[in-house]
């Protein structure tokens, strides 16, 4: 039997060569699909190997009744069903080691652009002005980071943030406190880590919990002249909210990797805010996570239809096959 594997989305080569070096497999490498050629191209797929760019929802598993494992190239399958993935029998696996240090490194450059006015800098220098007061900095050190979600990215910016020599203090409900203990990032209520922390940095998944998380009463909470990052997911923040306290001062500044609608739509309340650093959702776009993620998620589909293992599933435990 010829397994049929579609990619339908930016995923690098290596992980193309690899799948197409298979005799038992069929690669169709379309890149991004507009949704109509999508819903087509799937009909007769046994896997998909996806990135963020594609939304795997019910009507899209629907199609495919031969469907029987989605790869996620990279962490977050919030664009994809798991409920209709698992009621058809459809596996869902991820990588989710495979971005941490870019995605790492990718807020610690927020934090600093935002802390030292680089892209404001860049762009008023490229217009023809030499300013210089204007963009007055501040320093990291000393500064106390507070990180919601001390998984494996929020670990990596822990680590990165102390060679900077600041305080770091974490809220995560479900790490052992020793494990943070060793890290030298105490865990604290959230409460403590939004009245104490200079610098906030959020790595949580979005839930019913936390979507919102980031509004108008929580930020209430926060010391002054806070500055927040945000490389995990648009949701976690009201964006309206978070614009009046960046009007305000509450917010000291904000700088977004991530936005609840991608792209973010053109009257967005926080693109293009004077105190506002933004990149378009670039945290793990460098080429040496793409390769890992990519050659990770194609090693997963081999092993699931052709060895029958399954890694990485995220299929609710009850109903994951
Ligand atoms: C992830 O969930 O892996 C990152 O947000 C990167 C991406 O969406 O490609």
């Amino acid at each position: 039997m010829i397994f049929h594997i579609l990619v339908p989305d930016n995923v690098h080569q290596e992980a193309i060569d690899i799948l197409q070096t298979n005799a038992d497999i069929r690669v169709s490498a379309p890149g991004k699909l507009e949704r109509a050629a999508l819903l087509e191209a799937v009909v007769d797929a046994d896997a998909m190997i996806i990135r963020s760019g594609v939304t795997a929802d019910a009507e899209l598993i629907n199609s495919a009744p031969q469907l029987k494992a989605i790869a996620r190239a990279g962490v977050g399958v919030d664009n994809v069903d798991l409920a209709a993935a698992t009621a058809q029998g459809v596996v869902v696996m991820n990588t989710p080691g495979g971005n941490t240090i870019s995605t790492a490194e990718h807020s610690i450059g927020l934090m600093l652009a935002l802390s030292r006015h680089i892209p404001q800098g860049h762009q008023s220098l490229a217009e023809g002005r030499w300013e210089r007061k204007a963009f007055t900095g501040v320093e990291l050190k000393g500064k106390t980071l507070g990180i919601i979600g001390l998984g494996r990215i929020g670990q990596a910016i822990a680590a990165r943030a102390q060679v900077f020599e600041m305080n770091v203090i974490a809220h995560d409900p479900y790490l052992p406190p020793e494990v943070a203990a060793a890290m030298n990032a105490p865990l604290l209520a959230l409460n403590e880590v939004y009245a104490s922390s200079d610098y906030l940095s959020l790595h949580a998944l979005v839930t019913d919990e936390t979507r919102g998380m980031i509004n108008a009463e929580s930020i209430g909470r926060m010391k002054r002249g806070i500055r927040i990052i945000n490389a995990a997911r648009g949701a976690l923040i009201n964006a309206a909210d978070l614009a009046a306290a960046l009007q305000s001062g509450q917010v000291a500044g904000a700088a977004l990797d991530v936005y609840e609608q991608e792209p973010p739509p053109a009257d967005h309340p926080l693109i293009g805010l004077p105190n506002v650093v933004h990149t378009p959702h670039l945290a793990a776009s460098t080429s040496d996570a793409q390769v890992t993620v990519a050659v990770e998620a194609a090693q997963l589909v081999i092993d699931f239809l052709l060895h029958g293992k399954a890694e990485n599933v995220c299929n609710p435990a009850e109903n994951s096959s």
